[in-house]
């Protein structure tokens, strides 16, 4: 034993201490002087899911997450604003469903009439985004128009997806996302809003959406599940991240303005290498399942910390901006912990 504390001595001794990495970690001013990231409210979206009429309610795999009644909207996009939350992404959650998703694009459409109600009232104090798909309209649960063999028809699919975003471009949207995977949907979405006069209203491109369980949540939150099927033969598959990469460059040719990874925690890789190739803004989707799965190990970890430590390593990985339902915790979250 004495041989142990002469011999752990003299190399303890022997060690070069000139650096020592415990300097810059020695009380938690010198750990926020040289921070590298942070969390700020003006790079996250909220999304708003939003019904016909009624109460608001509770939705059963997203605790603390509402449908909201329309005739509630102003009130809790008000209740937003006030925690310092100025941009929204919109979901209709639609109970009349038919083979064209017609109310995704109808005048009588939820999102519509939300951005109509919204715009009216906020102007430009808030930031609005639509999400285009057909998925929460169409009979078949799928994001586009399926044919008799059941495959999701992508160019007659395109036509009505560029209704929906003439709509809602129409109604005062800031900017569309188009998100049902078909091919060419930015390019097309570009020129048809461009023809129309609508060269300001922006796109916020699905990019790299992948065929994901992760998205289980929404789909119960927005009656958007397929009824037959999955969505494999649109939303790219987790063995090709090639393909996410291209489809971010292409889109970005296309016209996309923002361009999206989604899920976000799962995909960190690939979020990571679009930071490295690309200037264009860069979007994560921090989705429903991310969400449930965080809600449901609170009993075990702390939630608080939790919610931040991810969302840190989404920013980290490279993420300009995040679309999480833990937007509106995170005012309190940032002024108690960073
Ligand atoms: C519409 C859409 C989906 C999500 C966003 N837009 C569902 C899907 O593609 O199945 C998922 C968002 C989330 O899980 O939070 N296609």
């Amino acid at each position: 034993m004495n041989d142990f504390n002469i011999i752990s001595r003299d190399i303890i001794n022997s060690l070069n201490k000139t650096k020592r990495d415990r300097r810059l970690r020695k009380n938690k001013n010198i750990i926020k002087l040289v921070s590298e990231v942070n969390l700020n409210i003006n790079n996250f979206i909220y999304p708003l899911f939003i019904k016909r009429f009624g109460e608001n309610e509770e939705i059963s795999s997203m605790k603390g997450i509402f449908r909201i009644s329309i005739d509630n909207l102003l009130k809790e996009v008000n209740e937003c604003l006030n925690l310092g939350i100025r941009n929204f992404i919109l979901f209709g959650v639609e109970d009349r469903k038919d083979k064209f998703g017609k109310y995704a694009y109808d005048q009588d459409s939820i999102v519509v009439k939300s951005i109509d109600l919204l715009k009216k009232e906020f102007k430009d104090d808030i930031l609005l985004f639509a999400d285009v798909c057909l998925c929460e309209y169409t009979d078949s649960g799928h994001c586009g128009v399926v044919d008799i063999n059941n495959y999701v028809d992508n160019d007659l699919t395109l036509g009505l997806l560029g209704k929906a975003a003439v709509a809602y471009a129409q109604a005062g949207v800031d900017f569309v996302a188009p998100s049902s995977n078909m091919d060419f949907q930015v390019a097309y979405i570009r020129k048809l809003l461009d023809k129309l006069g609508y060269y300001n209203v922006g796109i916020m491109a699905y990019s790299a959406k992948f065929n994901s369980v992760f998205y289980s949540p929404f789909r119960e939150a927005a009656d958007s599940a397929p009824k037959f099927g999955d969505r494999s033969s649109y939303q790219i598959s987790p063995l090709s991240p090639k393909q996410a990469i291209n489809r971010i460059l292409k889109d970005i040719e296309e016209g996309a303005d923002i361009v999206m990874v989604k899920p976000a925690l799962a995909y960190l890789d690939i979020i990571y290498q679009a930071k490295q190739l690309i200037k264009t803004p860069l979007a994560a989707y921090n989705v429903s399942g991310e969400y449930a799965m965080i809600k449901n190990v609170s009993n075990f970890i702390d939630e608080e910390k939790l919610i931040l430590e991810i969302l840190l390593s989404i920013k980290r990985s490279g993420a300009d901006i995040i679309i999480s339902y833990f937007t509106k915790s995170l005012p309190y979250l940032i002024q108690k912990y960073l």
